[in-house]
């Protein structure tokens, strides 16, 4: 059943957009509600010209996202399910996003929050946070890409641990094997994260989807064929308004001014 009030809400810190679900009572669930609020959030932001870097969090101390609301599995039906799963999905819509998206983790982060964090293009995690793929436990295996992207995060043998296990691991532990890219002392993580998500705003938003664009590549291409991918992507950016603007502030020691051009 949907709540009364909105499930995610968008804060704006010059061009950083911050979208936090605000569920703490159920650790943040992903409920159908909060995942149609996401994609609706995504669409405006993706078409806003002033935002440069999304970042993603959930509300409370206690939770970044305990996965999907399992409360909206009882009685389901295959098909209910398969319609519950219906495109756009959430994690996919994430993963393929031209905007860098910052995963801010600020506390359990299992089951479709891990996997919604996987579909983020970092992750920074509080020395609070706990990850986990639990589905197991519920009979279930991930089913918002975690048996695809957890392989890819941390080598299969890690996978199937986690996967195979349902066990927690903190966040020390999930940095070691590759889950999770910084960890912050837990009172700093807001200041540190939005610090890195400003500077990565500051750039070309142009350049910015280009470079995600070669980079995403990587996950599908070949070596061979990435490279040459990458060659024609930075082939192109010589085309580009922004890339003069940037070559001739440095030659000329002034900060760039990006029209996104
Ligand atoms: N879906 C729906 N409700 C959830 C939830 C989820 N994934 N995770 C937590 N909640 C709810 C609890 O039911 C509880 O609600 P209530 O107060 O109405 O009973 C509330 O959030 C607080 O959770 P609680 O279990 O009391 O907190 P805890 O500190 O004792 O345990 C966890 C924290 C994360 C270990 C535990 O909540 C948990 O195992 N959650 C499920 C994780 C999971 O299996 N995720 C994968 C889903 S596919």
């Amino acid at each position: 059943m949907s709540e009364a009030q909105p499930v995610v809400v968008v804060e704006r810190e010059g061009r950083v957009a911050i979208l936090t679900i605000t569920r703490p009572e159920k650790l943040n669930a992903l409920s159908q509600q909060v995942r149609d609020e996401m994609l609706e959030h995504l669409a405006t932001l993706e078409n806003d010209d002033s935002v440069g870097c999304l970042v993603v969090t959930g509300s409370g101390d206690k939770a970044f996202v305990a996965g999907a609301d399992i409360s909206e599995f009882e009685g389901r039906s295959p098909m209910d399910q398969r319609h519950a799963m219906r495109f756009p999905r959430l994690y996919d819509v994430m993963a393929t996003y031209p905007k860098p998206v910052i995963a801010m983790i600020n506390g359990f982060c299992l089951g479709g929050g891990c996997e919604m964090s996987m579909s983020c293009d970092m992750r920074i995690a509080s020395d609070r946070a706990r990850f986990g793929q639990p589905e197991i436990k519920l009979g279930l295996i991930p089913g918002g890409g975690g048996t695809q992207r957890l392989p890819r995060l941390v080598g299969m043998g890690q996978a199937m641990r986690l996967i195979l296990s349902g066990d927690m691991i903190k966040a020390p532990e999930a940095k070691e094997i590759g889950l999770v890219d910084m960890v912050i002392p837990h009172d700093e993580l807001r200041t540190q994260t939005l610090e890195l998500a400003q500077r990565i705003a500051s750039m070309s938003p142009l350049t910015l989807k280009v470079a995600k664009q070669s980079l995403r590549a990587s996950e599908r291409l070949a070596i061979e064929e990435g490279i040459l991918y990458e060659r024609d992507l930075f082939c192109l950016c010589f085309s580009t308004d922004d890339m003069k603007e940037g070559v001739s502030a440095f030659l000329e020691k002034r900060a760039p001014e990006w029209t996104g051009r």
